[in-house]
């Protein structure tokens, strides 16, 4: 009698996970139910209690370890926002910590991104597992999809639409590190020549000083835009960091009127576009996101002297070749 409860009930459980599955591939199509949804913001009242800038000025007990707390405060509307706001936290996070002092147990117990998210894992993955952080020694056992996605804030680029909003959250787990002495420290090798003492963080400015005015570029541009292989128009994200030499250094790569930005960065607002209208081009031309090379007076003088720095660099060196094989030439005779 109990096994056979027993095995009803992982069958239940099996087909529960295989619907919810399903729910969380079909992505933003599969709207939450709305009465769902208000359970599991009454739910998560209990979690906000002490983790949120309420909870931790009003907390509701005394024998809290406040220093850890501090770093574990999240706000409610931001994370009702976000990808998995309609969810319980205990969707995620287990049963563990449903009591404070939390379980021992309880860290152990969060759902890996392919417990729900099977099919894009097994698309990601391989070419996570390509990238330099997952190549790197020091990194690797540290990295996970949570160093770069908060589950509790992030929303998919899809729903933010508007790109400065879209660098502004994508870079932001990039310069956490690569901007910060402090947190690089925690994940960088030790120095070849001095054991023992961490590897200095390249300055993100001083690398990138080839590029006029980096700090905008920051907030209007994503690193991975340069910092990962173009693939496919409909799959235009890789997760694949590559190593430094591989870079994108081309500026016409972005500043021309066939940016590569169309398949990246703003490609939610030429599909949105290429749907109201059928046909794409008048937003990447005329919205303020243009960064076509007709835009910008300093960019359109930069542009124009790059072009002239190489055509005048291809007519000396043809030039110089000339000459010398005038003179090779003259010696022979
Ligand atoms: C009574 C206050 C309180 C409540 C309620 C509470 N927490 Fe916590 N939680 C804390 C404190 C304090 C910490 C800091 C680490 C510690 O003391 O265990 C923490 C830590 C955590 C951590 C990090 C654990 C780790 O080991 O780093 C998670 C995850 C967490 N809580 C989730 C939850 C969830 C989910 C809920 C709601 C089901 C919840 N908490 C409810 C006080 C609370
Ligand atoms: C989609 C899954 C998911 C949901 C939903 C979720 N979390 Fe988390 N949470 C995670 C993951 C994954 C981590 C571990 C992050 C890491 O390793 O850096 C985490 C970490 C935490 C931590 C520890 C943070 C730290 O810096 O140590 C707290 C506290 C926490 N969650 C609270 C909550 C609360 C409260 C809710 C609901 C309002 C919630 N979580 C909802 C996935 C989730
Ligand atoms: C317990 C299940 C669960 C876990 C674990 C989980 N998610 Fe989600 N995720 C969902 C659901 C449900 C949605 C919302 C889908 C919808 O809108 O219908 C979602 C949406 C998303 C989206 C937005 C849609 C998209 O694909 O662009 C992203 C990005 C995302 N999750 C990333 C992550 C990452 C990264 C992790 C691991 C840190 C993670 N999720 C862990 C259930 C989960
Ligand atoms: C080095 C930082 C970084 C790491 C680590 C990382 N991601 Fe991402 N991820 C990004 C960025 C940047 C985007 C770009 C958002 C966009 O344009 O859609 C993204 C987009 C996504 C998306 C939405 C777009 C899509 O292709 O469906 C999902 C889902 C996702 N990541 C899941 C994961 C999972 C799962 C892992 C762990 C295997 C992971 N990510 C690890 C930075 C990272
Ligand atoms: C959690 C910290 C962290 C985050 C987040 C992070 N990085 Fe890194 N990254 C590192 C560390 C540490 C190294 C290794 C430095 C070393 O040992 O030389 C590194 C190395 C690199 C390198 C140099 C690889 C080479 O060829 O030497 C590039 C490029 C890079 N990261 C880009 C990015 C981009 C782009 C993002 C965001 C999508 C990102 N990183 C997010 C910590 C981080
Ligand atoms: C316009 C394209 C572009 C953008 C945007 C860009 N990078 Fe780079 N990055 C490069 C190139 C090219 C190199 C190689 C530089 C060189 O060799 O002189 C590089 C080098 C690096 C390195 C290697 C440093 C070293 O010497 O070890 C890191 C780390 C890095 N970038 C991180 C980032 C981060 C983080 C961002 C976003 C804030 C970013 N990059 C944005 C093109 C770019
Ligand atoms: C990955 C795409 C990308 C690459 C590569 C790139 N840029 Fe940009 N650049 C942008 C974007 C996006 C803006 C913001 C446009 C705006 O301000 O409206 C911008 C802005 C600028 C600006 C205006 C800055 C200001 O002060 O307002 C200049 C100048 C510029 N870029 C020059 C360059 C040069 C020179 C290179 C090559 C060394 C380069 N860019 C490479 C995307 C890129």
């Amino acid at each position: 009698m109990f096994r056979s409860w027993r095995k009803t009930t992982a069958a239940v459980a099996a087909f529960v996970a295989c619907v919810w599955s399903f729910q969380a591939h079909a992505g933003d199509a599969v709207a939450a139910d709305p009465e769902v949804v208000e359970k599991n913001r009454k739910a998560n009242e209990a979690c906000f209690a002490c983790h949120s800038e309420f909870g931790f000025k009003n907390p509701p007990r005394t024998d809290m370890d406040m220093k850890k707390l501090a770093e574990t405060l999240y706000d409610p509307k931001v994370f009702a926002g976000s990808n998995h706001g309609t969810m319980d936290c205990r969707q995620c996070h287990g049963q563990g910590y449903n009591d404070y002092p939390h379980s021992e147990t309880g860290k152990s117990e969060t759902s890996p991104c392919s417990e729900c998210h099977a099919t894009k894992v097994a698309r990601l993955e391989p070419q996570y597992d390509a990238s330099v952080h997952a190549r790197l020694e020091s990194v690797k056992a540290k990295f996970t999809c949570a160093t770069c996605h908060d589950p509790h804030i992030d929303l998919g680029a899809t729903l933010l639409k508007d790109p400065l909003k879209i660098a502004v959250q994508d870079n932001k787990a990039c310069l956490e590190c690569h901007d910060s002495d402090e947190v690089f420290a925690k994940y960088a090798a030790d120095d070849d020549k001095t054991p023992g003492i961490k590897k200095k963080r390249p300055n993100i400015d001083t690398i990138h000083e080839w590029l006029p005015n980096t700090k905008r570029h920051w907030q209007t541009v994503r690193c991975v835009e340069c910092h990962t292989p173009e693939v496919k128009a409909n799959r235009p994200l890789s997760h694949e960091i590559l190593d430094k030499e591989k870079a994108e250094k081309n500026c016409l790569s972005c500043h021309s009127a066939n940016s590569s930005l169309k398949t990246r960065l703003y490609r939610h607002l030429v599909k949105d576009e290429q749907d109201r209208l059928g046909f794409t081009n008048s937003i990447i031309l005329s919205s303020s996101y243009v960064i076509g090379a007709t835009r910008h007076p300093l960019l359109d003088k930069i542009v124009i002297g790059l072009v002239a720095l190489t055509l005048g660099g291809v007519l000396l060196h043809g030039a110089i070749r000339i000459v010398f094989a005038i003179r090779r030439k003259g010696k022979k005779q």
